[in-house]
């Protein structure tokens, strides 16, 4: 049995961590949550048990086998170390260590080996890559991904729980036909709207985010020479992004060795009947762990390259179950006499 400690479980993330650790029923021994000062006197709950969200300190990680992280990039980069040199493995979802070469970036349906070498920190990718990298890897391991060129529309939640408030407070005066509150989580009005704008610009004219999905694909893949060409847009949909994917591969592979590929790959579900109308739906996909897959396309002008739709929850696969995911990983790990 481990001793967890949830970083950030006021948090949108936070919250999905700890339901997770409960539905999956992880060997928790021990838990407490850990938040900033903004928190004092709320609580959570496990396994029926309310606890009070303590504020985060050196103390509070003595003792703690696994910590599970989702705080502004900023706040780990401060806090992962510090829990990871009290003889912790911390899971971090935040951007602040993906990029480190110390530091595994994992996808447990694409790269789980990368586990075995972490140095006390393990980075969870962003929730854009991991539902494309989870999408692309049946096709990488049988015809070789070499270019992607992908458009997102990323739900409100993913800029966390004051994301989500946003578009609750503008749907709200829309209905009420009240002039809405001054956005201050997104740069325009979500209610209503498509922002082509999430994280910073960048000189380049892409954002942080879209460069996240560059990147990161290619650590996770393993394979520096894969081209990722994104578009990240915010939309007014609360919980699951959408992404649009071309998928430019090696060899040609046809819709139906794709499809194919799909139905037996882990953690994907292939729903691609469009004449009954199904396909792939972020209001479906909500509340679930799988990264769904439809909509799947031959380019009309060249035999290599395949168009399809990829939706995930980007509160659970994409952040939360990958995270636990990963802690899950972690125990297989460890000796059987440790495990018992
Ligand atoms: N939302 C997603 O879909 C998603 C997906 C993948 C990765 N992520 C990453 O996960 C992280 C959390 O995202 P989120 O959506 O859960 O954000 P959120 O809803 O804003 O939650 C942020 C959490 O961090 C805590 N925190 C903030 N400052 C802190 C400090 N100084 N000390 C200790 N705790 C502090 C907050 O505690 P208080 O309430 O006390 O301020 C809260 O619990 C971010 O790095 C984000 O990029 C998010």
């Amino acid at each position: 049995m481990k001793s967890v400690a949830v970083v950030g479980a006021s948090g949108a993330v936070g919250d999905r961590m700890i339901r997770l650790l409960e539905q999956r029923d992880f060997p928790v021994g021990s838990i407490k949550f850990l938040a900033s000062e903004r928190s004092a006197g709320k609580s959570a709950t496990f396994r029926g048990e309310t606890m009070p969200i303590e504020p985060i300190s050196r103390d509070a990680f003595r003792g703690v086998d696994i910590v599970l992280s989702s705080t502004p990039g900023a706040v780990s980069r401060q806090w992962s170390p510090i829990a990871a040199s009290c003889g912790a493995v911390v899971v971090d979802n935040s951007s602040a260590f993906r990029m480190e070469s110390d530091v595994p970036l994992v996808v447990p349906e694409v790269n789980p080996h990368d586990i075995a070498w972490n140095k006390g920190i393990i980075a969870n990718p962003n929730c854009s890559t991991i539902q494309m990298v989870v999408a692309l890897k049946p096709l990488h391991d049988a015809a070789r991904v070499r270019r992607v060129v992908v458009s997102t529309y990323q739900s409100v939640s993913g800029a966390g729980m004051k994301g989500i408030f946003e578009l609750e407070t503008q749907t709200e005066a829309a209905v009420k036909q009240a002039a809405a509150p001054t956005p201050s989580k997104f740069a325009h009005p979500i209610f209503g709207n498509c922002i082509p704008h999430i994280d910073e610009f960048l000189p380049t004219g892409y954002t942080k985010e879209e460069m996240k999905m560059v990147h990161e694909t290619r650590k996770i893949m393993g394979d520096a020479s894969i081209e990722v060409c994104p578009t990240c847009v915010r939309v007014p949909v609360p919980f699951s992004h959408s992404e649009s994917i071309l998928v430019e591969t090696e060899r040609p592979i046809s819709v139906a060795e794709a499809q194919a590929l799909w139905s037996k790959a882990s953690g994907v579900t292939l729903i691609d009947e469009p004449a009954r109308c199904r396909y792939p739906l972020a209001a479906d996909a909500a509340g679930r762990d799988d990264v769904f897959v439809g909509r799947v396309r031959q380019d009309p002008s060249r035999d290599n390259v395949l168009l399809f739709w990829c939706v995930s929850d980007n509160l659970r696969k994409g952040a939360a179950t990958n995270a636990v995911q990963i802690a899950e990983e972690l125990l297989k790990l460890e000796p059987a006499g440790a495990r018992a």
